[in-house]
Order: C-alpha cells, then sequence, then structure tokens
C-alpha cells in the first residue's frame, strides 16, 4: 500500500512509519518539519503539511490508499493553538476524501467528549465525529498516555523525580491511567491499516496504576529515595510553573492536570498493548529521565531531533 502518516520525524509517527515499512507499505510523510533530523533518513519521501492549501495535499496525497494522522497540538500557546488545530485536520481530512484515501487511521485520545470543558479532549471529539460521518474508512485508536524513549509526560516525572528531594502528588493521587508503548500503538495501526473496516479502540496498555503507583513505580525502577508529598492540585500547578518558568517550556497545563485528576487517561476496555511499563523502565533506567525533554523547543527547533 501507499500510506501517508504525518509527523514521521515525529515521536509516534515514526515508530508508525517504521512499523509500516516493515510491513512492506510505501511511507511517506507530511510534516510541519521536513528538515527535521531522524532516524529515517532518505528512507521516507517528506512533504509540508500544507493546511492553509487542502487542494495542495490533496495534489501530494492522489493515488494513496491510507492516511495515518498523529497531527495535534497539546495545549495553547503564543505560537500554536488547539482550535486552529481542529481546523487545520478538519483540512488535512478534507484533502485526503479529494485526494482518494480510502482508509484513515486517526490517533485520537481517551475520553473525548464534545461537551468537555477541556478544550483538548473536546477538539478531539469534533474530530473524531467528523470522521465517524465521513465516507473514508477510519480506525480511531485512542491512546491514554504513550511511553518511549522520545516521550516527554512520564520522562520529565522521571527527570523531576531524578532531579528533585521532594515531589508533589496534585491531591490524593488516586486517580489512573494507562501508558501504553509506542511500538504496541504503531502495531495497532499495522493491524488496522490495511482492512476497510470502521472502529473505535481504547489504545491502553496491560497495566492500570493510579498515579501514586506510578510514581511508586518509576521511583523503585529508578531506584530513588525521594519524599512525595500530596499537595493541593493548585499548589502543585504552581511549582511546575516554576519548572516551566526554568525550562522556558510548558511541563504540564492546569487543563492537563483537570483531566488527569477526572480519570479521563482511563478507560474500563480490555488492554491493546502487552508490553509492561515497569519492565520498559527497568530496561530503559540508565536512559529515563537522564534529560528533560521540552515540548516548545520541538516546536521552535524544526531541525533538532526529538531525541
Ligand atoms: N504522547 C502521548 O503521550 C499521547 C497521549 C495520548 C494521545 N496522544 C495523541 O497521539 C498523537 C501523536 O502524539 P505524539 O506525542 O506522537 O505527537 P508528536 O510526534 O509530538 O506530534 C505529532 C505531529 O503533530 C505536529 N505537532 C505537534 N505539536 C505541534 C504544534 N504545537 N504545532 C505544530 N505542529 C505540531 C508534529 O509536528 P512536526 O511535523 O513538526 O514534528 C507532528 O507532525 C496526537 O494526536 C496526540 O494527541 C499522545
Amino acid at each position: 500500500m501507499k500510506i501517508f502518516v504525518t509527523g514521521a520525524y515525529g515521536y509516534s509517527g515514526q515508530y508508525i512509519a517504521r512499523r509500516l515499512m516493515a510491513e512492506g507499505h510505501d511511507v511517506f510523510t507530511l510534516t510541519n518539519s521536513p528538515n527535521r533530523g531522524n532516524v529515517l533518513g532518505d528512507r521516507i519521501i517528506a512533504y509540508p503539511l500544507d493546511f492553509q492549501n487542502s487542494d495542495r495535499m490533496a495534489g501530494v496525497m492522489e493515488g494513496a490508499d491510507a492516511l495515518v494522522n498523529t497531527y495535534w497540538v497539546r495545549f495553547n500557546h503564543p505560537l500554536f493553538r488547539i482550535s486552529d488545530a481542529v481546523q487545520n485536520a478538519h483540512n488535512l481530512f478534507r484533502a485526503a476524501g479529494k485526494a482518494g484515501i480510502r482508509k484513515i487511521v486517526h490517533i485520537s485520545i481517551t475520553n473525548p467528549d464534545i461537551h468537555s470543558s477541556l478544550e483538548y479532549f473536546a477538539g478531539k471529539a469534533r474530530l473524531e465525529a467528523e470522521l465517524v460521518q465521513s465516507d473514508m474508512a477510519t480506525t480511531i485508536l485512542r491512546p491514554a498516555v504513550i511511553f518511549g524513549r522520545e516521550d516527554i509526560l512520564l520522562n520529565n516525572i522521571a527527570w523531576a523525580l531524578r532531579r528533585f528531594p521532594l515531589f508533589l502528588i496534585f491531591g490524593d493521587g488516586n486517580y489512573r491511567l494507562q501508558p501504553i508503548y509506542v511500538e504496541d500503538l504503531a502495531e495497532l495501526v499495522a493491524q488496522n491499516i490495511s482492512n476497510e473496516k470502521s472502529g473505535i479502540i481504547n489504545a491502553i496498555g496491560p497495566e492500570t496504576y493510579t498515579f501514586n503507583e506510578l510514581i511508586s513505580t518509576i521511583k523503585e525502577e529508578l531506584k530513588l529515595r525521594r519524599a512525595v508529598v500530596h499537595a493541593p492540585p493548585v499548589v502543585g500547578y504552581l511549582a511546575t510553573k516554576a519548572i516551566s518558568w526554568w525550562k522556558r517550556d510548558v511541563l504540564i497545563t492546569s487543563d492537563e492536570i483537570k483531566g488527569l485528576m477526572a480519570n479521563l487517561l482511563y478507560t474500563d476496555s480490555p488492554p491493546a498493548g502487552s508490553t509492561s511499563f515497569r519492565g520498559w523502565i527497568r530496561e530503559n533506567r540508565n536512559r529515563l529521565g537522564m534529560c528533560y525533554a521540552n515540548e516548545v523547543k520541538r516546536r521552535t527547533n524544526r531541525i533538532a531531533p526529538y531525541a
């Protein structure tokens, strides 16, 4: 098959592209960063994500069989907004339709909700609704949180545990999350790319952690002795703001904290991935959290590789 993967020089897109190439598919990418350093080298041809010109994107995708969409914007920032990402993804889907794409695999989020006050979850729900109503067959994969070498959230939790003597947990820490390994997500894409069926899969890993358990698992596997203290969410948020200011980044947003604490990164579905987060940390204990992963830098430096 001829397949376009958005953001194949990014995080999940890179693993998805590699997995599809291993299946023998011809893989191309649409990216905001065609010159970004990446492990795929010249094995993949890159085209710009030209959201303002749907016809040009359609021309690029003409004759392709499928599109895998990873494109999204994590939070609002002076340089980008979630509402723009919704419109941009809409333009991408329109281009795919015009190009005659038959199948879209779209990466979403657990528990999207059009009525949510959290823009991330509401925007994702709008895009899902659009795809469900389109003429193209669509598989929607809903991960909660994705772990792997280029991950930001879990890496930066490990970084903070390594760096500071004290770790603050937002509130009681009993809210849950279900991490999936990035290669397991890529496998789900590979399993669903060539069928013309539509469906929604909660792309969660085999383990459910409360936030308290997640922190103690990382601590144990990294062999760290750190004081962990429960703090009102606003206090925890102010601590993350200080780190964001220091690193010139956005470590986590108040909406992300609300989503996490509202159990939106948890579902009661059966696991779709098989890789253990604990086992993966054990294998990557010399790497995880050694460096801070900076989201804003990834957006402003379009040359440096994610790793
Ligand atoms: N990472 C997680 O833990 C997680 C959890 C749940 C759901 N998801 C969903 O999984 C999908 C892929 O996530 P990922 O972490 O693998 O993403 P990513 O590789 O960091 O980004 C995916 C694509 O979106 C583009 N992009 C991201 N932020 C952007 C911004 N602010 N402005 C312009 N372009 C931007 C990237 O641009 P470039 O082309 O420049 O690289 C890339 O093409 C997303 O839809 C996300 O919502 C991720």
